[in-house]
């Protein structure tokens, strides 16, 4: 046989081998349909995976982002506030103020607490009688109303404190009346609390 010849038979056969394939997958036949038809979809999901950037779980890929986004007021304070604050709310003498019996936190001016969190605070302040002079910054462009509420809320009604609920409205007008601004200092919020 001349080598021409064995080369067409080779690719006649290959491409019956192809169309066969095709055909399985597309009649869905049991034997050759499965086999095809599960290395399709483990194809798939090696591309679906390597499509998911570094850092972001399986889990969060796939679920609507609302649902993932849902954190209770414990976990919201532990991720946004807990670093600095504590998860006792005791701060860090000399660093951290405390959440826990601080008249910032506890008192009716819940505005003052909203403007605090949203646009940060740089300079002295006294806390029960300790000053602090550092620099917190701003974490409004990090939460939405709802998770901050959520945030001051869970810090006006935990450990000792027990102050009532703060609502989303109250951060929406707070942002609504300072605009974009940078950090405050506690003369502009009306001085320290006694
Ligand atoms: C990176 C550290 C850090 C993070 C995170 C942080 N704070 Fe602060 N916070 C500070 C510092 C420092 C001060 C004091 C700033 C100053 O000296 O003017 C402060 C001050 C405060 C005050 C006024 C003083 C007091 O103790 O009552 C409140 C209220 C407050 N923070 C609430 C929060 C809340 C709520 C969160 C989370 C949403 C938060 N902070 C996240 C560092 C932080």
């Amino acid at each position: 046989m001349k080598i021409e010849t064995v080369m067409k038979i080779k690719i006649v056969l290959v491409v019956a081998a192809i169309v066969c394939v095709a055909a399985c997958e597309r009649n869905q036949q049991p034997i050759g349909g499965i086999a095809s038809k599960s290395a399709t979809s483990a194809l798939f999901t090696e591309k679906a995976s390597a499509s998911i950037p570094e850092g972001v779980s399986y889990v969060a890929a796939v679920m609507p982002s609302e649902v993932v986004q849902e954190l209770d007021a414990a976990t919201l304070y532990q991720q946004t506030c807990a670093a600095c604050h504590q998860a006792n709310g005791q701060g860090i003498p000399a660093a951290f103020p405390p959440l826990d019996n601080s008249p910032y936190v506890t008192s009716d001016n819940v505005e003052r607490l909203a403007a605090i969190i949203v646009y940060g605070l740089q300079g002295p302040i006294v806390v029960n009688g300790q000053t602090y002079t550092s620099v917190m910054a701003p974490l409004g462009a990090q939460r939405n109303d709802a998770e901050l509420a959520k945030i001051a809320t869970y810090i006006r009604s935990s450990w000792s404190n027990q102050a009532a609920a703060v609502d989303a409205a109250v951060f929406a007008a707070v942002r609504e009346k300072y605009g974009s601004r940078g950090m405050f200092t506690i003369e502009e919020l009306g001085g320290n609390e006694s």
